[in-house]
C-alpha cells in the first residue's frame, strides 16, 4: 500500500476567540507514528468547545479547529500502530490513555501523563499541528479537533467501538454524556436511596440525574435557572426541580430544608466556581460528597468556608467522569447498544457542519442540549 498524503477537506475554522466559525479548505498531514488518521463522522458541540472559543485567555492559538466529542472512521494509520485497522469505528477522546504510566497503570486515575489534557493546541507526540490553510499552522483542540472532515489524532486518543452503534448518538459518549454517567457511578459511587442534588440540567448535569435514577437514588432534585429544564429533567429521573432564582432563600438553605439538613451529593454540572461552594453548603455534615465536573467560564479560583470541610463533607474533582477512556467506553458504548443508558434524547438537534455557528448559538442562547452535526 503506498503511504498515506495531504487530504484536502472542509473544516469549521475559528480565526479568533469569539468570532463565528469560517468553512475553509484545510490540508490534514498523513498521520505520524502511533498517529492515525480519521474521518470524523459525526462530533457533538459539547459546552466547553464554546467556553474556550469565548475565552480570551490564549490568543496566540488561532486559527484554531474545536471540537472534542467525535465519532469517525480510521481512513490511514502511523507507523507501529497496531491496535487500529483502516476502517475501524472509534471514538475520539480528548484526554488519552496510554496505559503505561503511572496513572494508567495505577486503577485509580485517568490523568494520563504522557497524553493527557492537551492545552497548547498541538500533537502531543512532536508539539506540532498536522492541519494547515496554505501552509499556515491551524490549532488543535484537546488533541481531537473534530470540526473537520478528517483529522488526526494520536491512537492513545482514541477507542475502538463496536461497528453497529450509530455514529450520530454515541459521539456524546464521548465526553458529556460519559462525564456525568461516570461522576455517579464511579467518582461518587452512590448508593441505592440516596439523595442527590445537581446544580445545572444541561447534558452533563442530566445523565448524573440518569446515572442516579438507575443506582435507585430516593430523590433526584435538579437545580436550573431555565424553567425549559423541569420537563427535561424530570425525564431524566429529576424528581424534584427548583429555579433558584423564584426561591426567597438562599438555594442551599431550600435544600437543607427539603433534606433533613442536607443531599448525601451534589454535583456541580454548570461550569461556575461558585455553585461549588453552593454544591457544598447542600450537602450532608458527615458524609455529604460533592463532585464537580463543571469547566469555569470565568473566575478559575473557589472559595469555601473551612468550616465546611471541617464538618466532614468531601470536595471531589473529575474529568471524564473518572472513566479511563480506552478500559471503559466500549463498556458503555454496549450499554446504550443494550438500552441501558438513554443517549437519543439528550440530542435537540442535528445539523450540516456548514450550519455550525446555529450550534453555538443555540447553546450560548440555552436553547440546546446536545447539536449533533454531521459531516
Ligand atoms: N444556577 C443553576 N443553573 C444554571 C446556572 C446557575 N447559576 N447557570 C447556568 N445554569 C444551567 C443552564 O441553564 C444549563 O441548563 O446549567 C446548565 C448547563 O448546561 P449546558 O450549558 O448545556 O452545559 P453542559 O454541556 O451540560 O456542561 C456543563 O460541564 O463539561 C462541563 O464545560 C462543561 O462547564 C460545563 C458543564
Ligand atoms: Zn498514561
Amino acid at each position: 500500500m503506498s503511504p498515506p498524503s495531504v487530504i484536502t477537506c472542509r473544516a469549521a475554522v475559528a480565526w479568533g476567540p469569539g468570532e463565528p466559525l469560517v468553512m475553509e479548505q484545510v490540508e490534514v498531514d498523513p498521520p505520524l507514528p502511533m498517529e492515525i488518521r480519521l474521518r470524523v463522522v459525526c462530533t457533538s458541540l459539547c459546552r466547553s468547545d464554546v467556553t474556550q472559543w469565548e475565552s480570551k485567555a490564549q490568543p496566540s492559538l488561532y486559527p484554531r479547529i474545536f471540537g472534542h466529542e467525535a465519532s469517525g472512521i480510521v481512513e490511514s494509520i502511523g507507523e507501529g500502530v497496531t491496535e487500529f485497522e483502516v476502517g475501524d469505528h472509534v471514538l475520539t477522546i480528548f484526554i488519552g490513555e496510554c496505559q503505561s504510566c503511572k496513572h494508567c497503570v495505577s486503577g485509580k486515575s485517568n490523568m494520563c501523563q504522557v497524553l493527557g489534557l492537551e492545552r497548547k493546541g498541538l500533537m502531543h507526540s512532536d508539539q506540532k499541528t498536522r492541519f494547515s490553510i496554505k501552509g499556515r499552522p491551524v490549532y488543535h483542540y484537546c488533541a481531537v479537533s473534530s470540526f473537520s472532515e478528517y483529522t488526526v489524532v494520536h491512537s492513545g486518543c482514541a477507542v475502538k467501538i463496536s461497528p453497529t452503534a450509530p455514529m450520530d448518538r454515541i459521539c456524546l459518549l464521548s465526553c458529556g454524556a460519559a462525564a456525568g454517567f461516570g461522576a455517579v457511578w464511579k467518582v461518587a459511587d452512590i448508593s441505592k436511596g440516596s439523595t442527590v442534588v445537581i446544580f445545572g440540567l444541561g447534558t452533563v448535569g442530566l445523565s448524573v440525574a440518569q446515572a442516579a435514577k438507575v443506582r435507585g437514588a430516593a430523590h433526584i432534585i435538579g437545580v436550573d435557572i431555565n424553567n425549559d429544564k423541569h420537563e427535561k429533567g424530570k425525564a431524566f429521573g429529576v424528581t424534584k426541580f427548583i429555579n433558584p432564582d423564584e426561591c426567597d432563600e438562599p438555594i442551599q438553605q431550600v435544600i437543607k430544608s427539603m433534606t433533613d439538613g442536607g443531599a448525601d451529593y451534589s454535583f456541580e454540572c454548570i461550569g461556575d466556581t461558585g455553585a461549588v461552594s453552593t454544591a457544598l453548603q447542600s450537602c450532608s455534615d458527615g458524609w455529604g460528597l460533592t463532585v464537580t465536573l463543571g469547566v469555569p467560564k470565568v473566575k478559575p479560583e473557589i472559595s469555601a468556608h473551612y468550616a465546611l470541610l471541617l464538618s466532614g463533607k468531601t470536595l471531589k474533582g473529575s474529568l471524564f467522569g473518572g472513566w479511563k477512556p480506552k478500559s471503559d467506553l466500549p463498556s458503555l458504548v454496549d450499554k446504550y447498544l443494550r438500552k441501558e443508558i438513554n443517549v437519543d434524547d439528550l440530542v435537540s438537534h442535528d445539523m450540516p457542519l456548514d450550519r455550525i455557528n446555529e450550534a453555538f448559538n443555540l447553546m450560548r442562547e440555552g436553547k440546546c442540549l446536545r447539536c449533533v452535526i454531521h459531516m
